[in-house]
């Protein structure tokens, strides 16, 4: 089963967006990367509020967005000025839109939701022109300390997930073609106890899925590394994140 953010349309911009200003270049880095002219139909899966279709969409001829999650593309619709963008509420698995439709498809931080990526990817291919790329964009962090990693070991036990945001090896691996890549690189301050205030209030999909004791314990846990690393969760540190926009090919049939 995919996982819906219905439940964190009304806290994702806060805790996923950008600072101000960085979307603009996050934005150009997809443009320049994906070589846009302004002719192209893109299709974003997993659009969610609008982070990135918003800022990317005035450099292609339509942008069409689709999400499970009716709540998080309200959100998007709230926020659209004279974007040439059009949503459709559906399931990235069974993409309703004809073959060879777009020269390109956009995935950001969504794969790692979907149980059948695979199908996805299937559905990706089918729905490129020859020609065509898939654009997959994901955040990594180079400071002190890597949220997404403590989470991700946190709350699965150190199990590896099947597909991560970060790694990426699994497009290679089902036969996509890496191609080039742009990135772009930004800091924001950030008071650690505000992570484990985070995690406290279910803000990461990974958490989502917890019991009560278990969260719980995750939360003591993440609280009791913060306080090893830093002797004061209240202070603010400088994060350093790094956005990836990579290319890739589909398969050839
Ligand atoms: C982490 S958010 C990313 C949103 C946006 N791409 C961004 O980077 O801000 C993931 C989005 O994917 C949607 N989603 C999850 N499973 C999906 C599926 N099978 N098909 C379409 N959308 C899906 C969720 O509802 C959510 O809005």
């Amino acid at each position: 089963m995919s996982i819906s953010f219905d439940n964190a349309a009304h806290f994702y911009d806060e805790t996923r967006g950008f600072p101000a200003g960085v979307e603009t270049n996050a934005a150009a880095a997809i443009a320049r990367v994906a070589g846009f002219t302004g002719g192209e139909r893109v299709l974003e899966i997993g659009v969610g509020t609008g982070r990135i279709a918003l800022p990317v969409a005035p450099y292609v001829q339509r942008y069409f967005g689709i999400d499970i999650s009716p709540l998080m593309m309200r959100r998007l619709l709230e926020k659209r000025g004279d974007e040439p963008i059009s949503l459709v509420q559906g399931d990235a698995t069974r993409l309703p839109f004809p073959r060879a439709a777009f020269e390109a498809v956009m995935a950001v931080h969504i794969f790692h939701l979907i149980p059948g990526w695979q199908q996805v990817l299937v559905e990706l291919a089918r729905v490129l022109k020859p020609g065509g790329c898939l654009i997959h964009c994901w955040n990594s962090n180079d400071q002190a300390i890597d949220i997404e990693t403590t989470l991700k070991e946190l709350v699965s036990g150190g199990r590896a997930e099947a597909v991560g945001a970060r790694g990426n090896t699994f497009l290679e691996e089902s036969g996509w073609q890496v191609g080039e890549e742009e990135m772009y690189t930004f800091t924001r301050q950030q008071k650690p106890i505000e992570i484990v205030d985070q995690m406290r209030r279910r803000v990461w999909s990974r958490t989502w899925r917890l019991s009560d004791a278990q969260l719980a314990e995750n939360v003591a846990a993440l609280q009791q590394m913060l306080e090893q690393r830093f002797s004061d969760l209240h202070t603010s540190i400088e994060v350093q994140t790094t956005f990836h926009a990579r290319i890739y090919l589909p398969p050839k049939t």
